[in-house]
């Protein structure tokens, strides 16, 4: 069979209309044609037809237990298929046109193919305005799976759709990218409750807000695998969905970092013996955290709708590579999360892990409040500790990269013969010029904050400490799971300034000025370690008392 591909985006209204009116054709004469939503690609029939219904299983190599969603291209019909209580009801009004499916009663109209023989029929009216159209052009609502080969990533542009049913149905309507991505909600009415049954764009906060905490249930079958002696609500929840033809692994954590340095042991282990993937976000490719051409990024860390509707495209791109593990990181389950989680653990079979805790206790406080001594105390009980400010003179030190892209961003040349940063010359520079002073803050925070992260990354042992004087300044108080800082009064601090820096107390009193104060410090750590006196001993003590309650708390949380 040839299959047709038509596009829908930038054509004229006649030749839209024409396309429109040929794809209806198509179902009315008992073929099969795939359509835009604004989930994911539908492959159509028509819903009265059970003749259709078998079709479209044989398209698709889909079990035919696992039953149809009839589509309509307004509220209005649903009475047409079935019959819904005052609660079901209730639900279509509020969120459709939209991506939710109710399940309710159907009547005899709905053939036994359709519901794969149960007695309810679920229904859903997109809001993608492609697909209205041509459900309204069919005259008929229209039974439409996910356009995909039964088992494959769900199909979010023709593109996909072509991959999968090319040469097995009679038309394609192109509407470009799907803008959601993920397929929609499904609910039911269970003995009052709302129940879900799949999780999708119209999240269990926007479904609780109409029914109320008491009266929402998840369905287990969203979160884990269920048992052999739990009973699935229609066969298709029992099916492995979603895959790719790699493995999926999906790693859970108490933090993103956890998750990353889980998948970073993984492939280090691994020592390239076999092809794995790594779905990740921008962020860590901007880190240069993983790299290469198994990386795939599913947008930013925090962009959930970006990711829903990435996802499947992105499982598709892995697919087109020859890797046979891939990694992904487990969202949080509420929002969009929770979609994206259900669509994740099914693509995994639900083999998930769940990451070792690292421990990243960030060290801070003013100038001469102590921090090094601090922080020399921490290592000698064993936590792995690194200085930025030392880290940054190393980073801008002979043949830097950094020192040329300082360079570059203030328009100078502020390079030594040797190929370093003339500190001399760039402190004259951002002295006489705010915003270039702003843009060596930028580029040398990122750069110090790119190899902090890099550094903690590679520690072999669970935790690591970190002196950061410029903590809030540099955007890296998020980066730490703990922030510790050290305190003393004025006057201890002047008399070691002085004595270290071998200046005069003018000067100590200016850097002092500088930067925040005790009070914004303490306000804003978890731990305070006071340094007033100048008994070393006393300083001991505190870091200890830190270091106990750190690692304690650690083990009972
Ligand atoms: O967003 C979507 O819902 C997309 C687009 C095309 O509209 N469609 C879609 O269809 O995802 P499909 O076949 O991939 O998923 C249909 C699922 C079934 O696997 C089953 O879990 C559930 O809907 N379902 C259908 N009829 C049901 C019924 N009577 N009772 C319980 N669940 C039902
Ligand atoms: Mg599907």
């Amino acid at each position: 069979m040839e299959t047709k591909l038509c596009s829908l985006i930038g054509v004229s209204k006649t030749e839209y209309e024409k396309y429109i009116s040929e794809a209806a054709e198509i179902i009315k004469s008992g073929g099969l044609v795939a359509f835009p939503t604004e989930t994911v690609y539908g492959l159509g029939a028509s819903a009265l037809s059970g003749d259709g219904a078998k079709k479209i299983y044989a398209a698709k190599g889909r079990p035919s237990d696992n039953p149809l969603i009839v589509h309509i291209s307004k509220v209005e019909d649903i009475e047409k298929y079935c019959m819904p209580d005052e609660k079901s009801l209730a639900l279509c009004k509020k969120f459709m046109p939209g991506p939710i499916t109710v399940i309710m009663k159907k009547k005899p109209c709905i053939p036994d193919e359709v519901t794969a023989g149960l007695d309810t029929v679920a229904i859903r009216c997109p809001q993608d305005e492609n697909a209205r159209a041509f459900i309204e052009k069919c005259g008929v609502a229209i039974a439409a799976p996910s356009a995909n080969t039964s088992g494959r990533p769900s199909p979010t542009s023709a593109m996909h759709v072509c991959e999968d049913l090319n040469g097995k149905i009679e038309m394609i309507l192109d509407g470009g990218e799907c803008k959601i991505g993920l397929e929609s909600t499904i609910v039911r009415i269970n003995d009052g409750a709302t129940e879900l049954l799949r999780p999708g764009g119209v999240t269990p906060e926007e479904l609780i807000a109409v029914c109320g905490k008491e009266h929402f249930m998840i369905n287990p079958a969203i979160l884990q695998k269920l048992s052999d002696d739990q009973k699935p609500v229609c066969a298709g929840m029992k099916y492995r969905h979603y895959s790719p033809r790699a493995k999926v692994v999906l790693v859970d954590g108490e933090t993103d970092f956890d998750k990353n340095r889980f998948i970073l042991q993984k492939l280090k282990e691994n020592k390239n013996a076999e092809k794995i993937g790594v779905l990740c976000f921008d962020e860590d490719i901007e880190n240069e955290l993983f790299c290469g051409e198994y990386v795939f990024s599913l947008g930013k860390r925090d962009a959930f709708s970006e990711q829903s509707h990435l996802l499947f495209a992105r499982l598709r791109d892995c697919d087109k590579t020859d890797v046979s593990l891939i990694y992904a990181k487990t969202p949080p389950k509420s929002g969009l999360g929770l979609a994206l989680f259900n669509r994740l653990i099914k693509a995994a079979g639900f083999d998930i892990v769940f990451a070792e805790h690292f421990l990243r206790i960030a060290l801070t406080g003013g100038i001469g409040s102590g921090k090094g001594v601090a922080a020399k105390i921490f290592s000698e009980y064993g936590v792995p500790t690194l200085d930025t400010d030392k880290l940054y003179h190393s980073l801008i030190g002979k043949s830097s990269p950094l020192a040329k892209e300082i360079s570059r961003a203030l328009g100078e040349n502020l390079l030594m013969p040797d190929g370093s940063l003339d500190r001399k010359k760039t402190a004259k520079t951002v002295f006489a010029d705010k915003e270039k002073l702003l843009l060596l803050n930028t580029v040398s925070h990122k750069a110090v904050r790119k190899e902090t992260l890099l550094w903690m990354y590679s520690q072999e042992k669970n935790c690591a400490l970190v002196e950061v004087p410029l903590l809030w300044e540099s955007g890296m108080q998020s980066d730490f799971d703990k922030i510790v800082c050290v305190c003393a009064d004025k006057e201890a601090r002047l008399s070691r300034i002085v004595a270290r820096d071998n200046c005069d107390k003018e000067t100590a009193l200016l850097r002092i000025a500088a930067q925040k104060d005790d009070e914004f410090f303490r306000a804003n750590s978890d731990f305070v370690i006071e340094n007033g006196t100048s008994d070393r001993n006393e300083l001991k003590k505190a870091v200890s008392c830190v270091y106990y309650a750190l690692f304690n708390e650690e083990k009972q949380g």
